[in-house]
């Protein structure tokens, strides 16, 4: 078996190689509703790539597609080198890559916590003792060792279960799409914290989201428009790429934003890094308050 997080032993090294691969990937509902066109993307071994846009824009058809769960209706996607409609891969497929959606409650099936850790395990034929060690692991990963019953659990605890029980299957990469989305604010930064640890692990992310603020945890930043990749950059091109995401109807992240109108009217904001006291850390510097370095004595 590959090493990975579920097993316990030390996550390979990150290489260079590409994770998943989509070479003119179109995707068209049976309503007509052409969700994705002509996308073309590849996410690297290890990477943590956030895919960002409106409502409707094609973000949970491309998650679906990136994990193989979807088959593409025109293009290519590969997974681990794999073509994903290659049927004859199903099983290795599924075990490369996991998918966690919004809402916890559709992902978890079974009223006892470990009947739903097992399950996926038991449907790729892992024997008993095997399906243990695994959720062993996960549960202690993810901190929920005391949970047994699920309808006892509040939205974020669900969503730890849904996210133990994708990882149980010692995936190399997940994708997530809006997890945070029915979470309250606790909740939402447990995951987000989660989520950060499994890719220091060396799990390969793909974070969906349409909280523009979220894209700052991601290396990679892919914007989707009309079912169309509408940019992409990394994390720290950011702010000087704001303009792009306004063009699109985006909001910049708040913080960046912020640092970005002052120094337009005149305050030069060096951001330290992109969390809120990086920010007031910046101000108080271009400000020249006592204790930042600006000079304030002289
Ligand atoms: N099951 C479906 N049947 C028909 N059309 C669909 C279906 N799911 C999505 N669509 C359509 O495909 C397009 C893309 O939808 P998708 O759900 O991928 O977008 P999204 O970016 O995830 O949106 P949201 O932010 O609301 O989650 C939309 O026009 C949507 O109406
Ligand atoms: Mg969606």
């Amino acid at each position: 078996m590959t090493p990975g997080i579920a097993d316990g032993k030390p996550a390979p090294a990150h290489s260079a190689g590409c994770f998943i691969r989509c070479e003119g990937v179109g995707y068209t509902y049976r309503s007509g509703a052409r969700a994705l066109r002509d996308i073309n993307l590849e996410i690297a071994e290890g990477e943590f790539a956030a895919v960002v846009g409106h409502n409707g824009s094609g973000k949970s058809t491309l998650a679906m597609l990136l994990s193989g769960l979807e088959k593409p209706g025109a293009g290519i996607v590969t997974l681990g080198g794999m073509n994903t409609a290659d049927t004859s891969k199903s099983r290795e497929l599924r075990k490369l890559c996991g998918i966690v959606f919004q809402n916890p409650e559709n992902q978890l099936v079974f009223e006892k916590v470990a009947d739903d850790l097992a399950f996926g395990l038991k449907n790729l034929g892992f024997g008993g003792e095997e399906i243990e060690k695994r959720i062993a692991e996960v549960s202690r990963i993810l901190g929920i060792e005391e949970f047994t019953d699920s309808f006892e659990l509040s939205m974020g605890q669900k969503q730890r279960v849904a996210i133990a029980g994708a990882l149980a299957m010692n995936p190399r990469g997940m994708i997530f799409d809006e997890p945070t989305a029915m979470l309250d604010p606790r909740g939402k930064r447990d995951i987000q914290r989660i989520i950060a640890d499994l890719h220091r692990r060396g799990l390969t992310v793909v974070y969906v989201t349409n909280v523009i603020d979220e894209v700052l945890f991601a290396d990679r930043i892919i914007l989707l428009n009309q079912g169309r990749i509408g940019g992409e950059f990394r994390r720290e091109e950011l702010p000087s790429r704001l303009d792009e995401l306004r063009a699109l109807g985006l909001e910049a992240p708040v913080i960046l934003d912020a640092a970005d109108r002052l120094r337009a009217r005149g305050l030069a904001v060096a951001l330290k890094d992109f969390s809120l006291e990086g920010l007031i850390e910046g101000i108080a510097a271009a400000a020249g308050l006592p204790g930042t370095g600006g000079g304030a004595e002289s």
